[in-house]
């Protein structure tokens, strides 16, 4: 957990302190993940393209990751950029979201320096075009010392093809060091994610109201909260983040264990008739 000194509250909107000011120090989540969605219809909404509504969500990406800093969380990981977005939209699409990346990043470099975050990425990275990754290397280098928010952007991701890339990687590693099947564990699954580096997320947001997880940190999401907003992603700012964080600070996580007011335990269950129904 984050230790309270490292809050620069003061920095916050006064809405947002509002709601930060309720919050328990000790339970901010250590990671939250986020599925942006809604951007096309945000747009539609206003009749407007749907490259500006993308245009906005870009806007949104940085106001929410320098709240998040502001408040110290340790990682925010973001769906930017789907292997099924990548696939089934419109080329032009594609090329004008890839142009969207680098732009973003080259024009929000100073930005990220001056709220200590730190870029890094996971998905089939080398897939995208040279000059987009060579963009996203200039970025987590230059960023690579700042010790605040991790902003992990998830592009040309799918969570299937994770596990399919791990698996290779596991399958690999037995086989050099002649390792049993049988001896495969969670931990040696883990080592193998994009992910391998950070906490499962303890949050995961969605936003315009759909309740789908897309194919997103499939394996890593096992015990996340998960928490479904309408508002569209260009909509979603700070004030929403510390309110999904409220939410979440309600919640009674219990890993499949026991919680309060589940019902007395019985100390002989030997004693239990068990009736056939
Ligand atoms: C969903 O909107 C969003 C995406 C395709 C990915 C998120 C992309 C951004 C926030 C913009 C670029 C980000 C960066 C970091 C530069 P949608 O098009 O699926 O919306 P719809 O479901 O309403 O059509």
């Amino acid at each position: 957990m984050i230790p309270v000194g490292t809050l620069r509250i003061g920095e916050l909107t006064a809405e947002e302190r509002a709601v930060y000011s309720k919050l328990i120090p000790e339970r901010i989540p250590e990671h939250v993940a986020i599925i942006m969605d809604g951007n096309g219809r945000w747009a539609g909404h206003q009749s407007l393209k749907r490259f500006v509504g993308h245009q906005q969500g870009a806007k949104a990406v940085q106001l929410v990751t320098e709240t998040a800093s502001r408040i110290g969380l340790p990682w925010l990981t973001l769906y930017a950029f789907s292997l099924e977005n990548n696939l089934r939209r419109p080329r032009a699409e594609v090329s004008f979201l890839m142009r969207l990346l680098r732009t973003y990043l080259e024009s929000n470099l100073q930005r990220m320096m001056d709220n200590n975050v730190r870029m890094r990425y996971i998905g089939r990275i080398h897939e995208l075009p040279p000059e987009v990754q060579e963009k996203m290397h200039w970025a987590e280098e230059a960023t690579a010392r700042n010790t605040g928010t991790t902003l992990t952007l998830a592009l040309n991701y799918g969570g299937r093809s994770e596990l399919v890339d791990a698996f290779r990687g596991l399958a690999a590693e037995m086989q050099s060091r002649n390792i049993s099947p049988a001896r495969i564990s969670e931990e040696d699954i883990h080592r193998h994610l994009y992910t391998a580096h950070m906490p499962d997320p303890d949050l995961l947001i969605r936003t315009s109201g759909e309740m789908r997880l897309s194919n997103y940190l499939l394996w890593q999401v096992a015990y996340t909260e998960i928490f479904v907003t309408d508002r569209l992603w260009p909509d979603f700012r700070g004030l929403h983040l510390l309110e999904a964080i409220a939410d979440f600070q309600r919640r009674e996580r219990r890993y499949g264990g026991l919680g309060e007011g589940c019902g007395e335990v019985e100390e002989d269950p030997e004693r239990i008739k068990i009736v056939a129904s």
